[in-house]
């Protein structure tokens, strides 16, 4: 596996792929949990909206960040030629109002994959990773969890040599989750929070990272559905308390009534680069947790949140 276009890789998890794939491929740096595992040997391209945006990406050896709009057909044709492996990662939580879900979503979730696919097929390149959810679904409350299922099924039907993904939050330096909570603890005295009995399972950013790339390696992982899980359940009220505690501004976390919820989110869409939709408050009406017992995939174990996420909230 030698070129592989990472759609979506300059991102918080794209971030962490790139940079395992060609750590991965460096025999010099052979001393990490997962550079003990077989090599990839990648030459990345990674396209972006804003190449600003991507400079912590430069400095990547092997990797080519390039700005391109991946919407444009023929900007995604140009992106394929000469790939032998396609990651797809691109995702949005704020994708609008709407059945079967909002216009944002759509575009992103679904007509994106669907363009990918098409390009995939044309330029030859079989070998996708896709980036779903977990708990993703036709059926699912909301648009994003919605969009996310019919994402997966445009790639399915392509019949490419497809992996799909599916996480819980993902956690780890970069995130946008529990270092958010962390950063708001520093201004708020309480927090105010919706679907606080809402239930997670975080997994690190890092060993999501490692079971796509070892996926790149197996041939097993053709026609497969990773949902990836860390090692423990969690309740929202639970991490946003300790996400606060562990960034030395413990603060108390009230639970709001779900009227009270919807008005708060509601109200929040007004407000550039909100916190929280509506659609979010739907998808948490399902548990982004892992089946009892759920390992990750190819042996690893999963890391717990204690032994990573102190490492980058304090302080
Ligand atoms: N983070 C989590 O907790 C979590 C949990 C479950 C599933 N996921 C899924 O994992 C994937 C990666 O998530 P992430 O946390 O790494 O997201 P992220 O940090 O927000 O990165 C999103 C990436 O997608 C690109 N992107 C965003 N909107 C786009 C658009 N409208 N058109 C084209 N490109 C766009 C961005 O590229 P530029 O800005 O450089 O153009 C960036 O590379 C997503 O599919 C997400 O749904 C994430």
């Amino acid at each position: 596996m030698r070129n592989i276009l990472v759609i979506g890789g300059t991102g918080f998890l794209g971030t962490a792929v790139a940079h395992q794939l060609v750590r991965r491929c460096s025999s010099a740096k052979r001393n990490s949990k997962y550079a003990e595992r077989a090599t990839v040997g990648a030459s990345l391209t990674l396209p972006t909206r804003r190449r600003e945006r991507a400079k912590h990406l430069l400095v990547l050896p092997t990797a080519q960040v390039v700005e391109a709009d991946v919407h444009d057909p023929s900007a995604l044709a140009r992106l394929m030629v000469g790939q032998d492996a396609v990651i797809s990662l691109v995702g949005i939580l704020k994708g609008g109002e709407g059945e079967p879900y909002g216009s944002g979503f759509a575009r992103a979730h679904v007509d994106l994959p669907q363009k990918i696919a098409a390009a995939a097929k044309t330029a030859g390149v079989r070998r996708i990773l896709h980036v779903s959810a977990l708990k993703a679904a036709a059926d699912a409350p909301s648009g994003y969890l919605r969009s996310k299922a019919a994402g997966e099924a445009a790639l399915r039907d392509a019949g490419l040599d497809l992996t799909v993904f599916r996480p819980s939050v993902i956690f780890g330096q970069g995130d946008s989750f529990l270092t958010l909570f962390a950063r708001l603890a520093r201004i708020a005295p309480l927090f105010p929070l919706a679907c606080a009995d809402a239930r997670f399972q975080p997994v690190w950013v890092a060993d999501v990272a490692a079971v796509m790339v070892d996926s790149l390696l197996r041939e097993e992982s053709i026609g497969a559905t990773y949902e990836l899980c860390g090692p423990t359940q969690y309740r929202l009220r639970e991490l946003v308390g300790y996400a606060a505690a562990v960034g030395g501004h413990p603060r108390p976390v009230i639970g709001l009534p779900p009227a009270l919820a919807w008005l708060q989110a509601w109200a929040m869409e007004f407000i550039p680069n909100s916190p929280m939709t509506r659609d979010n408050i739907r998808s948490m009406r399902v548990d982004s947790v892992c089946d009892a017992g759920c390992r990750l995939a190819f042996g690893y174990n999963a890391t717990a949140l204690e032994v990573v996420a102190p490492t980058y909230l304090r302080g």
